[in-house]
């Protein structure tokens, strides 16, 4: 269970990632914003390329970023889309390499929440957006 003052967190940062989007190419900026198990927040926007397969979702880079200074554990994650010097006008939910990258750092109990502001917030489990994951567990 996330306190109410962590999702609050959650969603401000996601919000204010998209202000760092690189997204000359859909100009759909995304942000994300996760906790780590020892209290740590990191960001994330989404980074797009000439090249458009190797742009980075926003999520990743949070959980690439939070991976990288040593964390392994996830405990919350919020994501925030919507075109691009505008506030999101919908719900950018996770693709799928996210959510599987999530999968990977969180148990299927992660709270995923998709803001459209910051009083307007669907909240899911990892599990609802990614049933019947393939994990480490299957490599045993
Ligand atoms: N995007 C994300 O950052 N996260 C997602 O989960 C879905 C899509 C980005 C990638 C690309 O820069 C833009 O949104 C349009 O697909």
């Amino acid at each position: 269970m996330l306190a109410a003052d962590a999702k609050a967190m959650l969603v401000e940062g996601a919000l204010e990632a998209r202000e760092n989007a690189y997204a000359p190419y859909s100009h759909f900026a995304v942000g994300a914003c996760l906790l780590t198990e020892d209290g740590s927040y990191y960001r994330g926007c989404n980074i797009e390329n000439s090249s458009y397969g190797a742009t980075n979702c926003a999520e990743r880079t949070a959980i690439f970023k939070a991976v990288s200074e040593g964390h392994r554990r996830i405990c919350g994650i919020a994501i925030a889309g919507g075109p691009e010097g505008e506030d999101p006008n919908g719900y950018a939910y996770p693709c799928g390499i996210c959510r599987q990258v999530m999968r990977e750092f969180a148990g299927p109990d992660l709270p995923v929440l998709v803001a459209k502001s910051s009083s307007d917030v669907k909240e899911f489990t990892l599990g609802e957006l990614l049933a019947c994951s393939f994990t480490s567990e299957n490599l045993v």
